[in-house]
């Protein structure tokens, strides 16, 4: 009994953290979001996310960001949709472990 515990746990955790994926959040994150950024900043409105000083400087940060856009945009997505994005953000841009 003592070591089904942890790896119930482990199993139970391992769909939320795969379902993080950036390949899935870069689609999401051209429709929902870089328009505006773009009309803020000119290019390819990526100056966004590398100026500095930048507003967000932790991945906990980075995904609460990413769920208040989404809510104020009502791009209706889901939490995995947001993940996906941070997970995007976070390996083009951001960089944080
Ligand atoms: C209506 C315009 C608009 C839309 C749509 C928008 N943003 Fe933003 N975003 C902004 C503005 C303005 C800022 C800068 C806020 C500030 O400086 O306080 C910002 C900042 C950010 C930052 C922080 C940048 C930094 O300094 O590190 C992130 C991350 C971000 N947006 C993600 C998103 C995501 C993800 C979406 C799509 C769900 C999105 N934004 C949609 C206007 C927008």
């Amino acid at each position: 009994m003592r070591i089904v515990m942890p790896l119930l746990c482990l199993l139970l955790s391992l769909p939320a953290q795969a379902a993080a994926d950036p390949k899935l959040g870069k689609p999401l994150h051209d429709k929902q979001c870089v328009a505006c950024h773009v009309k803020l900043l000119g290019g390819d409105g990526s100056a966004m996310y590398t100026r500095k000083p930048r507003l967000i400087n932790n991945a906990v940060a980075l995904g609460q960001r990413v769920a208040v856009c989404s809510a104020q945009t009502n791009a209706g997505w889901f939490a995995e949709d947001e993940a996906h994005v941070a997970a995007w953000l976070n390996q083009t841009y951001y960089k944080f472990k």
